[in-house]
């Protein structure tokens, strides 16, 4: 099947990202921000995901990324109730991040049909490339359907991993379907699933696929669903974002690794 695009300023897909929630702020608090944005860039990660919702990430990202702006897909949200605070959270950080974000987001559904506008009218003047919506609980899964079919989001950011496959139902069907891209958030169920890993004889089956850890399996498996675009593990560590970015890159699993993973995961 043919890989959907994330539209201007795509980077070639699928890939892996790097998502900012909790660990950015670790990472700045050993001082190691800058670095980690800077490795991330140099191990070939584009895509950038953060949020209001994350403390001080964006404003620590924007400020990583300084002049190497250009080389990087930000994707943040908008998350309030409030139309006006939902203005102003767009006007600063398009300010912080050079006069534009590739993908503005509806964190969590939060008064969607009210921010829609005000995004809408960003993407008609450059601001903003892309529109997104966000959630990561199968009990909203009604309302992105929802907002998905409304014909006015490029693209959608949900959970996905052998534990968490309620997306599989409905989501990613109308996804592909409608041609949206999808953003693979919690890929490690939060780190979850990487506190017991396989042996590495268990994982020998996917070695011819470049997969040498547990944790590059998990992002493979994802990664290899072709409804899948983007996969944006968080991490505060520079050689777990190598290791991380290698899963980015083909060949892909077949339906046989899938099971693999997921039985591995304790999910089959
Ligand atoms: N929109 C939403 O509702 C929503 C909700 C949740 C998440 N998100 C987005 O999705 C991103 C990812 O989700 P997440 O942060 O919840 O969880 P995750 O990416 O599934 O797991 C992150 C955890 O895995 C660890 N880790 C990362 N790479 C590893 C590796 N190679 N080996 C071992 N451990 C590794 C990290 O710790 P270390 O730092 O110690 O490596 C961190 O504790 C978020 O950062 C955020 O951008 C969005």
């Amino acid at each position: 099947m043919e890989r959907r695009t994330l539209g201007r300023a795509e980077p070639a897909l699928p890939v892996v990202g790097l998502g900012t929630w909790q660990r950015l702020e670790a990472a700045a608090r050993a001082a190691g921000h800058v670095e980690l944005v800077h490795h991330a860039l140099d191990a070939g990660i584009r895509v950038f995901d953060s949020s209001p919702m994350y403390g001080r990430a964006e404003q620590l990202l924007a400020a990583a990324l300084g002049d190497r702006r250009g080389d990087a897909f930000v994707a943040t949200k908008v998350w309030t109730s409030s139309p006006a605070e939902g203005r102003h959270q767009l006007e600063r950080v398009v300010e912080w991040f050079g006069g534009h974000v590739d993908l503005m987001q509806i964190h969590n559904l939060v008064a969607w049909r009210e921010h829609l506008p005000l995004l809408e009218a960003a993407r008609d003047d450059g601001r903003v490339a892309l529109i997104g919506a966000t959630h990561y609980l199968p009990g909203a899964f009604d309302d992105l359907v929802r907002i998905m079919s409304t014909g006015r989001i490029h693209a959608i950011q949900v959970p996905y991993n052998p534990r968490e496959t309620d997306v599989e139902g409905r989501v990613l069907p109308l996804a592909a379907e409608l041609g949206l891209g999808v953003l693979v958030m919690r890929p490690f169920g939060e780190g979850a699933l990487l506190r017991r890993p396989p042996s590495s004889a268990e994982l020998q089956p996917l070695a011819p696929f470049g997969v040498t850890t547990w944790a590059q399996a998990l992002l493979k498996w994802c990664l290899s669903d072709p409804r899948c675009h983007v996969a944006i593990p968080a991490t505060a560590s520079t050689d777990r974002l190598d290791e991380n970015a290698a899963a980015g890159a083909p060949p892909w699993f077949g339906p046989d690794e899938r099971r693999l993973v997921s039985r591995l995961a304790g999910a089959a």
